[in-house]
């Protein structure tokens, strides 16, 4: 039986924020632990100030023990000593892990791989996202925890799931396959418009029915990328059709508190399109880990923070969970150096997270996370990780007022997409190695080298007021997208589109007459061929000032039809053609560049566009020093990081939260530490 496809009920927005001030904590799964342990724990919480923790994520065969049977004592003592202990509580739906006795009951239930192998009991999120059964369990259990704790005083918000196709994304079984074919006759209606839109006729891949279709199995050859594409929508819709069935279970009961699901947004394409399930969460809460080989991974931490405040500017949003230390699921799990917890924290909440959780409140003995740092770790209390944890706790509490606050109206807006990464990062194409990260990345490191704020929004985000709009290898565009880019340099903006972007349309069909065919007419050129460079390869690039420069990784053949060269490509068989444009367009300017450009060339180019936008840096921002305001009713706050190994003195002028000093004029901020001045000079 086909599903139900999901329902378009809005975010709720004005429901209360979990706890009073920033929150700060994290999982906790006292479960793991006998009640003397659990006692401690929260004598603990409270010395490093918790005051919010996501309960019971994993719980489900410890309260849901055999069908039906439930076992709810120790959740009602737990969320009892909780409350007398003022710590707030995110009750978790645990349907990420279902119980042994469901698998051994239903292993129907349980995902199928693109090599037809069903996957086995034990692991995480073992279920099929189109799965009647499981949804009747999960729902079932959601109702019976939301009936029961919907009314208690600690219980402050719910956490439906957790990381929604992080390890169930696909699902290839026949259940799912019919589900498949349902989502395609609501999205298509009839084959011929499948046919046309997949192109089928390559290959002779022809359906005479939608019945014919499945998902994109495992085969020998390449399949075809608009059905992997439209494989990768269909799976994530078919998520949030679960989110929204155990949301709307829990909202049954619970009608003031919000419900939220955690998000994995980081740098690469997400697991959902997390665009469109943003509008269905009542907060937008936001997991983001250290990528322990990351070269800059500070700057990693502003882009994740970025992209999740880019999916709705206007509200602060959560960090769900970080790590204190180093995590266990990479090759080589580095452990983070002393204040890098500080830095990694608080560069969420000074680009307007309104609190900072962690996965976990201890640190496991046993099971698969046991080398997973929380912040008590197995060594206990004389550690540095408890003693920062201790001090982060402080800081957020002496942040308590930036709550409800939001980052101060970025003036560049760049546009990233889930699905457009998808449709790049599937299928053959011209170059593997190349993500729609990389070039979004590129232009947000040279940004935030800058301290100029940017929020990373989904393509059909509003643009209006934006001195520069980035659109980083936007693969797949749409037309709405690339009218709204246009329209957006019309009224003044500096646009500047890079190259993949606009390549192909909805359906993943090439825009023929010239690649970046969906802004080709809007940046005045016309891109003939790609060339694409080895590992081992550089090509020389030129300013028309004289400027040498570099590029790697990507060119292309371009004509500047209607379009002032801005940089030329100086060797190989490009040589003379140009690298990069810019065409004059009503208020605005709209650029096009045609290659990866080394991180010194692309900065000019940058500050080119930022120059054109008359945008200037914050005198604050000097190297190493990350600058961001919050505002908010009347007044604004500046947060300066240092990432630096040096003291810097900055300019300020207020009141200093952290240290509890008033600054007149100027204030240093020492190696590697945060600050956060309330400024006396502005108004927000
Ligand atoms: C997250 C997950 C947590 C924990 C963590 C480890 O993805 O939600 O439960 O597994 O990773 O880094």
């Amino acid at each position: 039986m086909p599903l139900d496809l999901p329902d378009r009920r809005a975010t709720r927005r004005d429901l209360p924020w979990p706890t009073r001030g920033l929150a700060y904590g994290g999982d906790y799964n006292p479960e793991q632990w006998p009640e003397s342990v659990q006692r401690e724990d929260v004598a603990l919480m409270r010395e490093a100030g918790v005051n919010l923790v996501t309960l019971g994520v994993f719980s489900w065969g410890h309260l849901e023990v055999a069908d039906g049977e439930w076992e709810l004592g120790w959740l009602d003592r737990v969320l009892d000593r909780l409350h007398e202990n003022e710590i707030m509580v995110d009750l978790a739906t645990p349907s990420a892990a279902p119980p042994i006795w469901l698998h051994r009951a239903h292993p129907e239930i349980l995902p199928v791989s693109r090599t037809g192998v069903r996957y086995a009991q034990g692991g995480r999120l073992g279920w099929c996202p189109s799965s009647p059964v499981f949804r009747r369990y999960a729902v079932r259990m959601a109702s019976v925890l939301a009936a029961r704790y919907g009314d208690h005083p600690a219980v402050r918000m719910w956490h439906v799931g957790n990381e929604f196709g992080g390890g169930n994304r696909h699902c290839y079984c026949d259940v799912s396959a019919a589900h498949f074919r349902s989502w395609l006759t609501d999205r298509y209606g009839d084959v011929t418009t499948l046919n046309a839109a997949w192109g089928t006729a390559f290959w002779g891949h022809r359906y005479g029915s939608i019945d014919e279709v499945l998902p994109p199995r495992d085969s020998e050859s390449a399949a075809n990328p608009s059905l992997l594409l439209d494989f990768d929508r269909f799976s994530s819709d078919a998520l949030l059709a679960d989110y929204q069935a155990e949301r709307d279970a829990v909202r049954e009961h619970v009608r003031d508190r919000p419900v939220t699901t955690n998000f994995m947004v980081q740098e690469g394409p997400g697991v959902v399109d997390h665009a469109a399930w943003s509008e269905h969460v009542d907060i937008r809460a936001n997991d983001h880990y250290l990528i322990a080989d990351d070269p800059l991974p500070e700057e990693e931490w502003a882009f994740g923070a970025d992209r999740m405040r880019g999916l709705d500017p206007s509200r602060p949003w959560l960090l769900m969970e970080h790590s204190t230390s180093a995590v266990n699921w990479q090759p080589r799990n580095r452990s983070k150096a002393p204040g890098e917890l500080m830095r990694h924290s608080l560069t969420h909440v000074a680009r307007g997270a309104d609190g900072a959780l962690f996965f976990q409140w201890r640190q496991s003995v046993q099971g698969a996370e046991q080398f997973h740092s929380a912040m008590l770790p197995h060594a206990g209390t004389r550690t540095k990780v408890w003693q920062e944890v201790v001090e982060l706790g402080q800081a957020m509490r002496a942040l308590g007022e930036v709550a409800g606050s939001t980052v101060a109206p970025a003036p560049v807006a760049l546009l990233y997409d889930d699905v457009a990464g998808w449709a790049w990062q599937r299928g053959q194409k011209p170059h593997h190695d190349l993500s729609a990260a990389h070039a979004a990345r590129d232009l947000h490191r040279a940004l935030w080298r800058r301290g100029v704020t940017c929020d990373i929004v989904p393509p059909h985000a509003d643009l209006s007021g934006r001195a520069v709009v980035l659109v980083p290898a936007l693969y797949l565009t749409d037309d709405a997208t690339a009218a709204a880019v246009a329209s957006a340099a019309a009224s003044g903006a500096r646009v500047l589109v890079t190259y993949l972007s606009g390549t192909v349309d909805p359906d993943d069909r090439v825009r023929t007459g010239g690649y970046a065919g969906a802004f080709a007419a809007l940046c005045g050129v016309y891109v003939e061929e790609f060339f694409v460079l080895q590992h081992h390869e550089t090509v020389a690039v030129r300013t028309a000032d004289g400027h040498a420069g570099t590029a790697r990784d990507w060119t292309e053949r371009v004509h500047a039809d209607d379009a002032t060269v801005l940089g030329t490509y100086a060797e190989g068989h490009l040589a003379g053609l140009p690298a990069w444009t810019r065409r004059a367009v009503g208020a605005g300017a709209a650029w096009y560049l045609s290659a990866r450009l080394a991180e010194s060339t692309l900065t000019r180019v940058v500050d080119d566009v930022l120059a054109d936008a008359g945008l200037t840096a914050p005198a604050q921002a000097a190297p190493g020093i990350e600058v961001v305001r919050r505002v908010g009713e009347g007044r604004s706050w500046m947060f300066l990081i240092n990432h630096t190994d040096r003291d810097v003195p900055v300019a300020a002028t207020g009141h200093e939260l952290l240290t509890r000093q008033d600054v007149a004029g100027s204030l240093t901020i020492p190696a590697g530490a945060v600050r956060a001045v309330r400024e006396a000079d502005r108004a927000g």
